[in-house]
């Protein structure tokens, strides 16, 4: 049993957003519960790095695009370290043997007749490195951006998309569930199929950041071809490799509304041409939007996965994307909601079963529950309910309808706490003749707890493990997914009690600081790490010295400026810096600290400042000043 899933393959030309973040944990947990199945699971996700757009940012930086790519998969990867993304392959369409597997597609479908070479004049968008017809437009702008296009006229390679319009409709009329949600099937066969296909542009002239044709050079293979054939590039097709055998073809490729066209037509076509299966199922889940709008990085409203996950743990937000939206539709993001639903879902709900499960086995029978117990008038709902649930949370999962299998969950999470209410096992621990009684609602707990924390593994992997620590229980039989069919597997019970799993949030002081300059919905600091390099000679441009605070006052109506006279050797300097928010003025002065000297003076707010103050700041919002670490005089040159 194998089971194939994908993510899109995420575009480096900047740091990646929640949102890219949302497709990867949805397409995780998935993989995660066919694992945990017993399937043979490949998941792929990986990045799409060439193109224009990389190519001009790369420009903008000063560095070649293969180290602009190159910095930021490292940022990816480790993103998805830090959410746990349990990937089995990453494929960078720079890898050597994707691109040998793009240019023998190339040719065999020229030689074949599908791809021919003629000249196009469209409508193209750059940013989104599309060409569109006329009435593709929307009020004459590009229908997935909303900007200006422009009329390009060149020589290029072409596939013949046409020839498989009748087939491609057909196949989806056939198959339902090949698009996905429903609504998207519509869209693609109203929209696009039946309006009628035209032959789609394959190959670029006028940049150099691609794969190249390589029966005709002055080509690079245009982007569509390039990056959906990583899905079976990576599986090692038209190698020796057996993977494309075993996993080909994919059980869903997961992937944003906005290129599920691209995704169940073009992709569909160039498979037909070159007469390999079909993928199984596309899915096509909604955005995750800011205050109604698409987050985007020009408003300036993107949210850094990885200042949450820091702040929250990688679980939480997990959990958090999850259950919040509906997977195939829009959901609107928070971070109150956010910090809502780990207070109420997490801290209370989860955290408090466990804690209180946990304190009152350890309390009344010093951690291990007696094997004598008796049931209660309660019991059948609770099991009832349990089973029920367990039920349709498969159902459920095995749809994407992620949301509602946590909410399957939930509500077995909520009935075990409500059955603490319904027994009162702290009455029962008054008397001695009710010690059976007491064990055997303790005993539906913990094993409760159990099933729960075993469904709960594909969002939450490390809540898993902290519940299982907490019970007494490590990976092994009755940690086995097919346990939960069946209440009463736990025979013997060791309950310790660590910390909680989710403590509260204090709601208001975290919206506080999530609204900081540095904060999640601003990423004005957040630049990329991308630096050229550079030679000694350009560094020894730079003048840096010792100085020292004298004198410090706020600047006034500057929340975050201070003004400083900073005595370098034996001159006196005023330099104005954003250090406000981290440093009063007392206790600035006579702090040391690193000066850039020979910088032009600006004007700050009607302050000539003649230099800068070297700072360092993370992405937490954290800011120190940058000092000598031992005694040293003040003008001293720091190099
Ligand atoms: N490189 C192409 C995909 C090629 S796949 C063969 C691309 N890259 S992308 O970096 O722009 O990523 C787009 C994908 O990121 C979306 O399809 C979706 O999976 C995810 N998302 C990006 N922004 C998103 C939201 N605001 N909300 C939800 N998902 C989002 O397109």
């Amino acid at each position: 049993m194998t089971y194939y899933i994908t993510t899109p393959i995420y575009y480096p030309s900047d740091k990646l957003h929640i949102g890219h973040s949302y497709t990867t944990v949805a397409a995780d947990a998935m993989a995660r519960y066919k694992r945990l199945r017993g399937f043979d699971v490949m998941f792929l996700t990986g990045t799409d790095e060439h193109g224009q757009k990389i190519e001009n940012r790369a420009q903008e930086v000063g560095v070649t695009p293969q180290k602009f790519v190159d910095d930021i998969v490292d940022w990816i990867k480790d993103l998805w370290k830090t959410m746990d993304i349990s990937y089995d392959k990453f494929i960078r369409t720079t890898d050597k043997e994707h691109i040998e597997v793009v240019q023998k597609i190339f040719k065999k479908l020229y030689e074949q007749g599908d791809i021919y070479k003629s000249e196009y004049t469209g409508l193209y968008c750059t940013p989104c490195e599309s060409f569109f017809t006329e009435h593709q437009l929307v009020d004459g702008k590009c229908p997935d951006c909303n900007r200006d296009v422009e009329k390009v006229k060149e020589e290029a390679y072409f596939f013949k998309l046409s020839k498989y319009q009748d087939r491609l409709i057909k196949h989806i009329e056939e198959n339902p569930n090949f698009i996905q949600p429903n609504t998207r099937q519509n869209e693609m066969l109203n929209n696009f199929l039946k309006v009628g296909l035209e032959d789609l542009c394959v190959s670029r002239t006028s940049f150099k950041w691609g794969i190249p044709v390589d029966f005709d050079n002055k080509h690079v293979v245009y982007v569509w071809i390039d990056a959906l054939s990583n899905y079976i590039s990576a599986l090692g097709y038209l190698g020796q490799d057996t993977d494309y055998k075993k996993y080909w073809p994919a059980d869903v490729h997961l992937v944003g509304k906005e290129i599920i066209r691209f995704h169940t037509i073009i992709w569909p076509a160039i498979l037909m041409a070159l007469d390999e299966p079909l993928p199984k199922q596309i899915f096509g889940h909604g955005w995750l939007i800011i205050d109604g709008g698409k987050m985007s990085k020009s408003v300036g409203n993107v949210v850094d996965p990885s200042i949450l996950v820091n702040r929250y743990g990688s679980d939480a937000i997990r959990y958090f994307l999850l259950r919040e939206i509906s997977f195939g539709q829009d959901g609107n993001f928070t971070n109150k909601a956010l910090i809502t639903r780990i207070n109420s879902d997490l801290a209370n709900d989860l955290g408090n079963l466990t804690s209180r499960t946990v304190a009152m086995i350890e309390k009344y029978f010093a951690g291990t529950l007696p094997t004598e117990r008796i049931d209660n008038e309660y019991d059948a709902s609770v099991k009832s309910i349990i089973s029920h649930n367990v039920a349709l949370m498969e159902e459920n999962i095995e749809r994407l309808f992620f949301d509602k299998s946590l909410e399957n969950i939930w509500i077995i999470i909520r009935r075990l706490n409500k059955y603490i209410d319904e027994t009162t096992p702290w009455l029962l621990a008054k008397d001695a003749n009710d010690t059976n009684k007491l064990a055997g609602v303790l005993y539906t707990l913990v094993e409760g707890l159990r099933i729960v924390s075993i469904m709960i593994e594909p969002f939450m992997p490390n809540t898993t493990l902290k519940i299982w620590q907490q019970i007494g229980l490590s990976r092994g039989e009755l940690t086995h997914w097919d346990t939960i069919h069946e209440f009463g597997k736990l025979t013997q019970v060791h309950a310790k009690k660590y910390d909680n799993i989710f403590p509260r949030i204090d709601v208001e002081k975290e919206l506080t600081e999530l609204a900081h300059p540095v904060s999640a919905t601003s990423q004005s600091n957040d630049k990329l790490d991308i630096t050229a390099e550079i030679s000694i000679d350009d560094f020894v441009k730079v003048e840096l010295k010792i100085g020292e605070v004298i004198e410090c006052n706020k600047v006034p109506k500057a929340d975050k400026l201070l003004v400083s006279k900073i005595k370098i050797g034996d001159q006196i300097r005023t330099i104005v810096s954003g250090i406000a928010l981290y440093y009063s003025p007392e206790e600035f002065v006579g702090k040391k600290v690193v000066v850039v000297t020979n910088l032009k003076p600006v004007k700050l707010r009607g302050i000539l400042s003649e230099g800068m103050i070297l700072c360092a700041s993370d992405d937490n919002g954290n800011l120190v000043a940058i000092g000598p670490l031992g005694e040293m005089v003040s003008g001293a040159v720091v190099k």
